[in-house]
């Protein structure tokens, strides 16, 4: 499928912003049969949990879900984030819990990016409490150089630069997530882009 080299769109701000094409939608896809095939092969017998983060790792989920083979089962959970530069400073909040009990499942977080690190480390901490069986992470993205947290993921997409990105469930502002692939945004003003 043909896809756009960038996209261009005024915020309501009036700031110009502008998204290139990092990830292509057909190498993310690519990509999230060989994650699925290698998640199955660490695990040939056992029902795989998938526990996403909403809303960011929601496609990442559906289509891991679709590409791994045997039984899956899947529960979502949401995180919000308080105070000023709240990433860093770890305060992390559970707006959503998981509909049914992790105990003795083989659970697989599902997550869009791995930046700082601390949502996972807050959610890896809260469902090793629960007793499953097994506990693994798979992130689509994983930006190393900006850890905070030492979260290790079992199951990594792609490794990406230190830049803000958009698209196939990652947002600016509630904005882009729609997006079928990733792209990094930039405003024209030259300013950066934070989360
Ligand atoms: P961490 O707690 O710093 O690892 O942040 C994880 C969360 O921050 C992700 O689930 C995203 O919602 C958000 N995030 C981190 N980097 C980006 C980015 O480049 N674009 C959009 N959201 C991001
Ligand atoms: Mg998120």
């Amino acid at each position: 499928m043909a896809e756009p080299r960038a996209a261009r769109k005024k915020s309501k701000q009036g700031r110009e912003e502008r998204v290139r094409v990092l990830i292509t939608g057909d190498r993310i896809q690519k990509r999230i049969r060989a994650l699925a095939t290698e998640i199955r092969k660490d695990f040939p017998e056992e029902r795989l949990h998938l526990v996403s983060v909403l809303k960011g790792g929601v496609f990442f989920l559906t289509d891991l879900a679709r590409s791994i083979p045997g039984e899956v089962s899947f529960d979502f959970i949401a995180v919000a984030s308080y105070g000023q530069n709240t990433h860093s400073s770890g305060q992390v909040r559970l707006t959503r819990d998981l509909d049914s009990s992790i105990e003795g499942q083989t659970v697989i977080v599902v997550e869009d990016i791995l930046d700082t690190g601390m949502t996972l480390q807050y959610l890896l901490r809260l469902f090793h409490q629960r007793k499953p069986k097994h506990l693994r992470v798979a992130v689509l993205l994983d930006k190393v150089g900006r850890r905070l947290a030492p979260v290790h993921a079992d199951y990594v997409g792609f490794t990406i630069p230190n830049e803000f990105v958009v698209g196939y469930g990652l947002d600016y502002s509630e904005r882009y997530r729609n997006l079928p692939y990733v792209g990094v945004l930039t405003l024209r003003s030259g300013e950066k882009v934070r989360k």
